[in-house]
């Protein structure tokens, strides 16, 4: 097997696999995946993914939704870009075979079933049932092991990028990777032309998560670590109806069951969220799930309760089997009862600051998917927009390469990684602890509601811990935990430095200290640039 290729790509989600699937047929490609190939969020996306389909809706409107959500930082040609897209990527992804629900047109033909979700005011998700992400990312994975030109590297944990200025090189930008092989224990050196960043998010960093173990924002650290700039990592969104049962670990309860009818309730079965927003349960992310975590403090109540049970039974089995069947293992049957929600740690809006291309301003480092900050999301991802931005800057970055291939030579020989210095640990207790500890504390500190104080007093815990864990690192043989730690406690630092520099609230970002949107025009975005001694 090659070490040596065009592309490698770090990432088989839905923003890894596509960019693999738009280059192969011209060029090879390897992809790297810490776990299983399929084992990412896209495999756990439930809703759906946003296109304007429906006669009555327009472009328009989807892009002054995105714009609405995000609060005044989106940007709107990246908002336009992207939506503008939406059709093309549903029709590539059907031409993947992607099995999306059908319904009865009416003409005696069928036609794709459109949910709704917050935030959009008109019926434009596109879905598989309620486990949409299993739908695209299996078709997916069946067209990439498929082809010749793609290299697939299962249980390959990307370490670090290797870059010319940090090998004292004269070769401009990225120049691959060193990864840790699960399987042989080794470090090997994968050297490529251009490499992409589609790690996706990292909620991880929070105690209470929707995202599976994966996510923890390993790619926006190495990012960092190789000098590209980040941006706007306060705006992390909370889903507001995470089943809230000790026997479900991270388990979503869609925001369709609201698009379909399902009214969130407190503890005695009154319905409140009208009092927070005329949209009511069909108000954006960040303001459904401050409303419940203000009812839950307000009340002193573990979860508040989601019901759709006035549905006909039948139509909730056809439209969320999944999310039915899960919850009655756990006894809870949906079509009679309402189901027990808290938020938690959803998506991360901001990352690597990338372009309309979906470079960094490291050359040759591209970044896509939840990764990236593309400028679409703003201070607040608006629902099922997620998916369809992986599509889209996969696509845009496949043609940049494409079209820039020539003008990235082929890397040289790349040193080895030198174990020589460190021996195996005999303290993981360490690697643990920290990890339980920087959860904790970003779950108190710079959770749904913020202060001042709460951050700095997470800022100073941050930056022990990171010093406490960079020693660790250049003492030990590294392990995927020692790994994700010295990643997670990056992110934690970063987004508690975005966040203290917003001095206003918006979008996700509430603090008390500052409780008013800053009414300074345009609003700023919070970008972060790597000082040399950081990288
Ligand atoms: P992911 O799908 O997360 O893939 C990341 C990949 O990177 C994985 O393969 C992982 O193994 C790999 N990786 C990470 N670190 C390393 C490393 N160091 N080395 C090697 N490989 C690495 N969005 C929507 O638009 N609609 C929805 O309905 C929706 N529902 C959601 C439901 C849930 C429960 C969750 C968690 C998210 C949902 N989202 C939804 C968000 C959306 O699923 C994600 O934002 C999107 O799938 C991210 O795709 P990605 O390709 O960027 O990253
Ligand atoms: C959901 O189904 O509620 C998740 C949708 C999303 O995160 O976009």
């Amino acid at each position: 097997m090659p070490t040596c290729f065009d592309v490698l790509v770090i990432g088989s989600g839905a923003a890894g696999l596509s960019l693999a699937l738009r280059l192969a047929d011209r060029v090879q490609v390897a992809v790297i995946s810490k776990t299983a190939l399929l084992e990412s969020n896209t495999l756990y996306a439930q809703g759906g993914i946003s296109a304007v389909l429906d006669a009555e809706d327009s472009i328009e409107s989807h892009i002054q939704d995105t714009l609405d959500a995000g609060a005044g930082l989106c940007d709107p040609d990246t908002v336009r870009l992207v939506v503008s897209q939406g059709k093309a990527c549903i029709d590539w992804l059907l031409d993947q075979g992607v099995p999306f629900t059908e319904v009865e047109s009416g003409r005696g033909d069928h036609q794709l079933h459109l949910t709704r979700e917050g935030g959009h005011t008109h019926r434009r998700v596109v879905h598989a049932a309620d486990a949409t992400g299993r739908a695209i990312e299996t078709s997916l994975e069946q067209h990439a092991r498929q082809h010749p030109n793609i290299h697939l590297f299962e249980y390959h944990n990307a370490i670090d990028l290797i870059t010319g200025p940090k090998l004292g090189l004269l070769e401009r930008g990225v120049l691959g990777a060193y990864v840790l092989d699960g399987t042989s224990h080794q470090v090997v050196t994968m050297r490529a032309r251009f490499v992409v960043i589609a790690s996706g998010g990292a909620s991880k960093v929070y105690l209470y998560t929707s995202n599976p173990d994966i996510a923890t924002g390993d790619g926006i650290a190495m990012a960092w670590r190789a000098g590209a700039s980040v941006a706007n990592l306060e705006f992390i969104q909370f889903h507001p109806t995470c089943l809230y049962h000790p026997h479900a670990r991270s388990f979503l309860i869609s925001e369709a069951i609201r698009g379909e009818g399902g009214r969130l309730l407190l503890p005695d079965g009154t319905s409140f969220m009208t009092r927070f927003d005329p949209r009511g349960e069909l108000a954006p992310r960040d303001i459904v799930a401050r409303a419940i975590d203000h009812e839950m403090k307000r009340l002193g109540a573990d979860c508040v309760f989601l019901d759709i049970s006035h549905r006909p039974a039948a139509f909730i089995k056809q439209h969320f089997p999944n999310i039915y069947a899960r919850c009655l293992e756990l006894g809870i049957d949906i079509t009679r009862a309402p189901i027990p929600v808290v938020p938690a740690a959803h998506y991360t809006c901001g990352g690597i600051r990338t372009d309309l291309h979906a470079c960094t301003d490291v050359p040759g480092l591209l970044a896509i998917g939840e990764a990236a900050s593309t400028g679409l999301h703003g201070a607040n991802r608006m629902a099922s927009n997620s998916l369809l931005e992986c599509l889209v800057f996969a696509k845009r970055a496949a043609e940049h390469i494409l079209q820039t291939l020539d003008q990235r030579p082929i890397p040289p020989e790349l040193p080895e990684w030198d174990e020589t210095k460190v021996t195996d640990s005999d303290e993981s207790v360490v690697v643990a602890h920290n990890w339980d500890e920087i959860r904790r504390f970003m779950w108190d500190y710079v959770g749904i509601v913020r202060t001042d104080k709460r951050l700095q007093r997470a800022l100073r815990r941050a930056e022990l811990l990171k010093q406490e864990i960079a020693d660790y690192y250049g003492n030990f043989r590294v392990t995927n935990d020692l790994l994700e730690l010295r990643n997670l406690v990056i992110v934690a630092e970063l987004i508690i430095r975005c966040a203290l520099l917003r001095k206003e609230s918006r979008g996700l970002h509430f603090t008390l200290d500052h409780p008013q949107p800053d009414q300074t025009q345009p609003p700023r975005n919070s970008v972060l640039h790597p000082r040399v001694n950081e990288r």
